[in-house]
Order: C-alpha cells, then structure tokens, then sequence
C-alpha cells in the first residue's frame, strides 16, 4: 500500500473543510502541507446547495445585536444550546463573514451597495446574508474553490473515501487510510493533525434534502476511533422540500420564502399554521415540521402547499432564481401556484462532540462544520446559522493549531500496523451483498420508525432491523466498493440515533415522542452533560 505523510488531512470539502484549509495555508506553517480529501469532486457538498443564507450579527444591521441572536439561538435550541457556545459564536460572526469576503465570497447588496438581509423561522430581526439570491450555499462554495485552486502547493484527492482513522496504543490519532474507488487504490496516510469536515448523515432517511454524498462518514470513522459522540437524536426536518418527483432526495424550498410572507395551505388553500403556534409560518423549523406531518395524516395527503402567490413573478425570480428555476421546470408558476411541500430530513443536531476550535475527546483528531456537536444547536437548529459554525469553527480551528506541534513524528506502533493490515489483504471486488436492498431498508426504517414522531415500539422495531442487518453486513474492516463503505457508517449511525432517541423519554426540539410528549424539566438541568457515548 502507497504511504504519504502531511502535518494536515482535511477530510471533506464543503465550507467547513475549505474555508479550514485557506486560512491553515495562509497562517500556519506546515512542514509536510496540507491534503484534502474528497467523496466526489471538490464542490459537491451539502454547502452546495445551502440557499436560505447565513447568520451574522454585522455592525451595519442596527435593528441586530449578538444578545438578541443568542437568545433566538438558544430558545430554538429547546433546552439544550450551550449559551456560551453561542455567545462566543454570535460574536465572532461579523469577521468570519470579513474574512470570507477576503476570499472572494460576495453576498448580496442593495442598489445603495449595502448588504441585505433577510429572515427566516425563529428569528426576531432580519440578519440572514445571502448570495446569488437563494443561491448563497453554492456562492459560498464557488468562490472557496476558486480561491484555494489559486494555491498550487494544497494536494487535493477527490473521488476518494477515508475508510479508517489510525489511533496508535496512546490514544493518539496518527493518520488514517484512504480509498480511491475509481483507481481502486488504498493508501495510509500519516498526519500529527486529522481534521474531519463529512457533513451530516440527511441520506439515512428515504426523504432527505441532502445529495448522496451525506452518509455520516466522519462521524462513524471518528466513532469507530473511540471519540465521543454527543446529541445523536437530534435530527433535524426541514418543513418545506419540493414534493414533486419521486427521488427519495429532495430540492428545498428555502425557509426564505417563507420569511418574504408565503403560507402554508392544505389542498383547498386553508391557512392550518394558526391552530399550532403563534408565530405561525414563521415558528421553529421543529413546530412547522410536526404542523404539517399532522396535517398531512388528517388530510391524507402527501403533502401540503405554500402559497407564494402574493410575490410578483418577476420579483419572486430575481429573489430566489433557482426555486423559481425548478418549479418552472415542474410547470409551476409560484406567482400563479401553490407549491407543493412536504418535510424531509435536512440536518444534523448531533455528532462528534467538540470545542469551538474543534477539539474532540481524542488527540489529533478535529471536527468541524456540521459532523461536529459544539454545542450551539441543542436540541433544534436555528435556521442559517450552521454555514456561521462551519465558518467559525474552521477560524478556530486554525486559531487553536497555531499553537499545535506538526513536527512530532512517531513511529507507526504495532496498534497501527494492526489496523493497517486489515486493508492489505486482497478482497472480492463483487459485492456479495446487495447493497441497493440494503440502503433501501436502512433508509425507509429511519424514515418510518426514527423520523418526525417517534415512540418506544417503533423505535425497538427499527433497533431490531437495523442489529439485523448489520449482522447481514459482512465487512468490519475493508469493503468491496464505496457503497459498502458508506453503508458500514450508516448502519453505526442509525444503531447511535436510535440508542439516544430511546434513552430520551421526552419530547425536545426536533426529537418528538408522542409517548413522551413533554419536554421533561428536570432533565433538562441535567441533559448538558449526559447525551454523550463512547464505543465499547
Ligand atoms: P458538507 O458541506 O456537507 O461537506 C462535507 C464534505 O465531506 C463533502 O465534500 C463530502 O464529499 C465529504 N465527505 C463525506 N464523507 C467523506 C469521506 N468518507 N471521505 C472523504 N470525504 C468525505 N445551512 C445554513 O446555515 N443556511 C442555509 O441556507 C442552508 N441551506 C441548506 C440547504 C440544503 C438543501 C441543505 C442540504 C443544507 C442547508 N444548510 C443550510 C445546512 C448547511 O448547508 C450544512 O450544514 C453545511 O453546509 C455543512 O457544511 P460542512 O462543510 O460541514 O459539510
Ligand atoms: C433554508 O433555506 O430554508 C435552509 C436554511 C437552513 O437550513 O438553515
């Protein structure tokens, strides 16, 4: 097997990982430089597609202060956001945005050239920056790439996987093994510093609006490792996803519009939002989400519709082009129709837990952007202010290992060349398993027992089918192909969801037990420091 040695591997390109390579490259010397490594190609990420915005508390917004962010950030957070976590994040948040700028990220400004700012659910003033109107995700991303392509001397791999971190007997991450499945190479990596930036794990569920790429795979890897992981039942609903088509994976119809005024209807174009909160279609993305899966089971109907018709269509196509875009694609008119949406799986609350900087509970080994906990969403994310952890978090990151030790150079211990080992040995390339019936299974139980409303039966009933078909799964250690791969961390992402969805008897943010339908006040004092689980 081909070995290499970095100071640094960035697993992943989304805005985390980029924006933390850019800023390592800029500031920070690194005798062996920096590797990224990539599932596709160096764009594809969930960052691609964010639309809604991004959080900053800028100077310039005078109606906005980081108090009034942090209180709308934590009360989203149902109990659960570490205060001080999004303190420090809401106050960093005007010069990451600086920062991006400087790095070629333009967000939309007024004919007076000052930037825009929108809303969206949950929050008390407008204070969303956006790009390329609904389009801020792939802005953002774009110009990330352009930036970082400028730097000959960063080493990216793309279409390749990392399969398994390398932790030697002290604990301590050394590097990892990576796989190219179209050359069908392997190759161990060392690295004094592993950086995880895989996203979330939206394509556990049969409808999600994330691309394919959303597999968990940091998380698992870090997991597999021993790091610990926190707030795993956290998952979060996105209310509205573009309800026509029959992918499983679903376009978004950005909160956005709903912040410009648009409604929610059911088929005969009633309002319904009025009988579950006060704030209406602008509640938490939690509330909404539950208003219409409800809706939706009294109707029985596949979905409800927005009502966007009070925006003229020229406006409504330069505000939010690539909506527009797509509904013209499905011969709707949004000035003229409803739109047809349903709630789809979008985001994840929990993950590997970590510091602000990045820190997780094993040396070596960093988290950043959305695989990482910091703390800061609890129980239920505020809408655009995960692009601003990815942001901060990778700024910090950097800030932290300005001071870290790249030069240590230890020898690969017998622990290592154990794991080492097990990728060296020839495997069938064949899939024995089908993995297509595999995902299909893993993904519609995640769907029906561990989605929107959970209780203890289906959640025993979907632990039952996941142990099975891990116990189908022939491969602990090297796998046939990239699907095999993937569907190795989904299986150990699905059996933590459901372990920590179990354990929590209440109703909390996203996670609803219509068994537990209250929030349970006493936990709450303690939750803080309990939702955390280390393997073995
Ligand atoms: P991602 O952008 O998901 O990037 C992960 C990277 O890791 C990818 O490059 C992937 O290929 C790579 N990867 C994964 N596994 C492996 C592996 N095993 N080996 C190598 N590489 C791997 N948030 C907001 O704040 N505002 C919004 O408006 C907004 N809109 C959204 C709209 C949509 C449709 C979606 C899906 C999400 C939206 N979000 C939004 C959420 C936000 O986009 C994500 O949380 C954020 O972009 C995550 O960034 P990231 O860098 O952590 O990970
Ligand atoms: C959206 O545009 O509705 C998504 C925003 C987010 O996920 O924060």
């Amino acid at each position: 097997m081909k070995h290499s040695k970095y100071s640094a591997v960035i697993i992943g390109s989304g805005i985390a990982g980029l924006y933390a390579a850019i800023k390592l490259h800029k500031e920070v010397n690194l005798p062996n430089g920096i590797l990224i490594i990539t599932k596709t190609k160096l764009i594809e990420s969930n960052s691609k597609y964010a639309q809604g915005g991004m959080v900053s508390v800028m100077p310039e917004n005078k109606l906005d202060s980081c108090s009034l962010h942090i209180e709308d950030t934590i009360k989203a957070g149902a109990g659960l956001t570490d205060a001080k976590v999004a303190e420090f994040i809401s106050k960093r948040s005007a010069e990451v945005v600086k920062e991006l700028q400087s790095f070629g990220v333009d967000f939309d400004r007024d004919e007076n050239n000052k930037l825009k700012f929108t809303k969206e659910a949950a929050h008390s003033v407008n204070r969303i920056l956006h790009a390329g109107g609904d389009a801020t995700g792939f802005c953002i991303e774009n110009a990330l790439v352009k930036y970082l392509m400028s730097k000959k001397d960063i080493k990216i791999y793309e279409q390749t996987l990392a399969v398994e971190l390398l932790k030697n007997q002290n604990n301590i991450c050394r590097g990892l093994i990576t796989y190219n499945y179209d050359e069908n190479e392997y190759e161990v990596i060392e690295a004094p510093a592993i950086i995880i930036a895989t996203g979330g794990i939206g394509q556990l569920y049969k409808y999600t609006t994330n691309p394919d790429i959303t597999t968990g795979d940091g998380i698992a890897l870090a997991y597999r490792a021993g790091a610990i992981v926190k707030d795993m039942e956290f998952v979060q609903f996105h209310p509205t996803a573009f309800a026509l088509g029959d992918n499983g994976t679903m376009f978004l119809i950005s909160e956005a519009v709903r912040g410009e005024g648009a409604k929610l209807v059911d088929k005969n174009g009633n309002t319904f939002m009025e009988k579950y909160d006060k704030r209406l279609e602008l509640a938490p993305r939690d509330v909404v989400t539950r208003a219409i899966f409800n809706e939706m089971q009294i109707t029985n109907t596949k979905n409800v519709y927005l009502d966007a018709t009070h925006i003229k269509e020229r406006k409504f196509e330069k505000r939010f082009p690539t909506i527009y875009g797509t509904c013209r694609e499905y011969k709707i008119n949004p000035a003229e129709n409803y739109i047809p949406v349903s709630p789809s799986a979008h985001y994840f609350m929990g993950g590997i837990k970590t510091k602000v900087n990045g820190t997780t509970s094993l040396n070596g080994l960093f988290a950043i952007g959305e695989a990482a906990c910091t703390g800061l969403h609890g129980a239920n994310r505020l809408a655009s202010n995960s692009i601003l952890e990815c942001a901060v978090t990778a700024f910090e990151l950097v800030e932290g290992l300005k001071d870290f030790d790249f030069s240590i150079d230890a020898p690969i211990d017998d622990k290592i060349s154990k794991t080492i080992s097990f990728y060296e040995h020839d495997i069938l390339k064949t899939d024995n398993q089908n993995s297509e019936e595999i995902f299909t299974q893993l993904k519609q139980t995640m769907w029906n027992n561990v989605g929107i409303v959970r209780n203890e039966k289906k959640l025993l009933e979907a632990q039952e089918k996941i142990n099975k078909l891990k116990e189908q799964f022939a491969y602990p250690y090297k796998c046939p192909n990239r699907s095999q791969y993937e569907i190795r961390n989904m299986l150990t992402i699905a059996d933590l969801i459901i372990e920590f969805a179990l354990n929590r008897k209440e109703s909390r943010g996203a996670h609803y037990r219509e068994d537990f339908p209250q929030k349970d006040l006493i936990a709450e004092s303690q939750t803080l420091s309990k939702n955390t689980r280390m393997k073995g």
